[in-house]
């Protein structure tokens, strides 16, 4: 999808869950909890062995925007796309990263950390990037500093938020959407914990709605 597209969608979803799955046979049940709960896009961040696969069958469940995360080089891009990808994103800003994902046609959210890295992402002609890691950064406090002179620019924190700064983030007018992992842990995968990961999303929903 385009970047404007992505825009849209994160606006409409406000949570994007930050998948780290191991093992495929997790993707159906845990697509449907994220579902059930309310959510309407992930990330599956290429850190296990099995991401891609993992990515496909999500995208294939039909019931969520899927997108790919930790995507360090072009390569990954191309894989990532390949697996059904509809948007990819990187912890930092990767001029080859986002020039691969232009080339196709997927939309690219980098990771900023600092003003100057910021500019890259604008210079690059980017207006949506991922705050990260949006808490040990100095949450919303560095998010308003940050956000003050460049009005034009979405964010999309993550890192370290929990359902507790939620609100804090989403009422700032410049924040598209909060990403994070509570709602689906590695602990949480490991022992089949589906239902809560269903109402940790629903609860997240729930608060992004209020
Ligand atoms: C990411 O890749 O975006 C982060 O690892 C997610 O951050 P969290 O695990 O602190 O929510």
């Amino acid at each position: 999808m385009s970047g404007a597209d992505l825009a849209s969608v994160l606006a409409g979803a406000r949570i994007m869950p930050v998948l780290t799955v191991a093992h495929p046979a997790a993707a159906g049940p845990l697509a449907d909890a994220l579902t059930a709960g309310g959510a309407r896009c992930a990330e599956v961040t290429f850190r296990t062995a099995d991401a891609e696969l993992v990515l496909k069958e999500m995208a294939a469940h039909g019931g969520l925007a899927v997108g790919a995360g930790t995507v360090l080089t072009p390569q990954q891009a191309e894989r990532a796309v390949r697996a059904g990808a509809r948007f990819v994103v990187s912890p930092g800003f990767d001029a080859e990263v986002v020039r691969r994902c232009r080339e196709l046609n997927v939309a690219v959210v980098p990771g900023v950390a600092t003003a100057t890295e910021l500019m890259r992402a604008l210079k690059a002609g980017l207006d949506t990037v991922k705050l990260f890691p949006a808490e040990p950064l100095g949450g919303t406090s560095t998010l308003k500093a940050l956000a003050a002179p460049f009005p034009q620019v979405r964010f999309v924190p993550t890192g370290g938020i929990g359902p507790a700064q939620l609100p804090g983030y989403l009422t700032h007018p410049a924040v598209l959407a909060v990403g994070g992992s509570w709602m689906a842990t590695t602990d949480h995968l490991e022992r089949g914990r589906y239902d809560e990961v269903r109402r940790l999303t629903a609860e997240a929903v729930e608060r992004s709605t209020t």
